[in-house]
């Protein structure tokens, strides 16, 4: 049985729809579906800075792209800065175990839901980790993980996409 259509046909843009606009609707819907991913003991240990196109969280997060994302990023309709939270408020102890982990796979479902919509998203780490960081002063026990660029693909796929094979999945480093 082939994969479903809608995982074998994602992939992340370069290149996007500089006139395309994600409304406020569009973004509820994405962050309802980044809503309904699992995690460890129900934790959700996830939150989502949202920057529309033209809206002042916009310039805010844009100022810290890095030179890389700045040439793309900017155009897409949306950006997210995710964050985990790692750590009970002003401790060292591990808030869950699986908090990067649980935001991935949130981000994941936000990733098919934008799909489903006929949007991409290019997730990505090119950004001032630490101005961001100060800027946005996330809560104690919150850490920025990473950006997602969301958006309408103006690209095609690249035709010489790499995965290992299922066989190398199965064979990789145990005893
Ligand atoms: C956590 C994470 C960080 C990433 N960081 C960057 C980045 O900084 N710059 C970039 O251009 N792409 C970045 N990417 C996109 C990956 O390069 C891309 O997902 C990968 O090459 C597979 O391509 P595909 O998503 O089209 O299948 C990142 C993806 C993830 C999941």
């Amino acid at each position: 049985m082939p994969v479903h259509p809608l995982l074998a046909s994602r992939f992340s843009p370069l290149l996007f729809d500089p006139e395309w606009t994600v409304t406020e609707e569009d973004v509820d819907v994405l962050l309802e579906a980044a809503r309904w991913a699992p995690s460890a003991g129900n934790s959700q240990p996830w939150a989502y800075f949202v920057a529309r196109q033209g809206q002042p969280e916009h310039d805010r997060v844009v100022q810290h792209l890095a030179r890389s994302s700045a040439r793309w990023a900017p155009t897409a309709s949306l950006l997210i800065v995710t964050m985990a939270h790692r750590y009970v408020e002003d401790t060292d102890w591990a808030y869950s175990d699986f908090a990067d982990y649980d935001l991935g796979q949130s981000v994941a479902h936000l990733t098919l839901q934008a799909h489903a919509m006929e949007l991409a998203c290019r997730q990505f780490r090119a950004f001032d980790l630490e101005a961001l960081t100060k800027d946005l002063n996330p809560g104690p026990g919150w850490h920025i993980v990473s950006m997602i660029a969301v958006g309408r693909p103006a690209e095609e796929p690249p035709a010489d996409r790499a995965r290992r094979t299922t066989e190398s999945l199965r064979t990789a480093p145990w005893d």
